[in-house]
């Protein structure tokens, strides 16, 4: 288990075991491949992000990580890896995420976009994310760091 802050100094614990915060999480958060760039959404408030999002009612979680990259980029996912989960204790409530991988097929042009301006693909992720005002808050906190680490450390995907 990781323990840091986020930019905003909210406590974010990580872990990479089976769903150790919530059996059901409420939120989803997809780190996605398409063929060798990184497939990310540019949200219209907070920037460029992996896609994510709120899980719906009657949907599992894995079921709106493939639905919340389609909205927001336009991506299919072919596969999906389950990475770990976070928690977020943010000033009014806490929130727990399930981090994906996801291998993505095709990106098709969608009509709407919802609250992104759709999908950016990126060779590599810059090396200074943190400063970078490009990007959104998301990305910068040791999620991204630790969950790349372990998605790099996989052989299996
Ligand atoms: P609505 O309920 O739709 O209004 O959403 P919201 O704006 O309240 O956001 P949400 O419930 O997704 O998240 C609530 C708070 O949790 C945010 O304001 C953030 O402070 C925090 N949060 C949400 N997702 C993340 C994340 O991926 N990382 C970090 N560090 N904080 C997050």
């Amino acid at each position: 288990m990781y323990q840091f802050e986020d930019i905003y100094h909210n406590k974010v614990m990580l872990s990479f075991k089976d769903h150790p915060y919530s059996k059901e999480p409420k939120h989803v958060w997809v780190i996605c491949k398409f063929e060798d760039q990184w497939l990310l959404t540019s949200h219209k408030n907070r920037g460029l992000e992996f896609p994510g999002g709120k899980v719906e009612i009657g949907e599992s979680a894995e079921q709106a990580a493939a639905r919340e990259v389609k909205e927001e980029t336009g991506g299919h996912v072919s596969k999906l890896h389950y990475i770990g989960q976070y928690k977020v204790e943010g000033r009014e409530k806490i929130i727990i995420k399930n981090v994906y991988f996801a291998l993505i097929d095709k990106v098709e042009k969608q009509s709407t976009y919802f609250e992104t301006n759709g999908p950016v693909l990126l060779k590599q992720l810059p090396a200074n994310i943190r400063k970078d005002h490009r990007f959104s808050f998301i990305m910068k906190d040791s999620v991204l760091t630790y969950s790349m680490q372990k998605i790099m450390e996989s052989n299996s995907f």
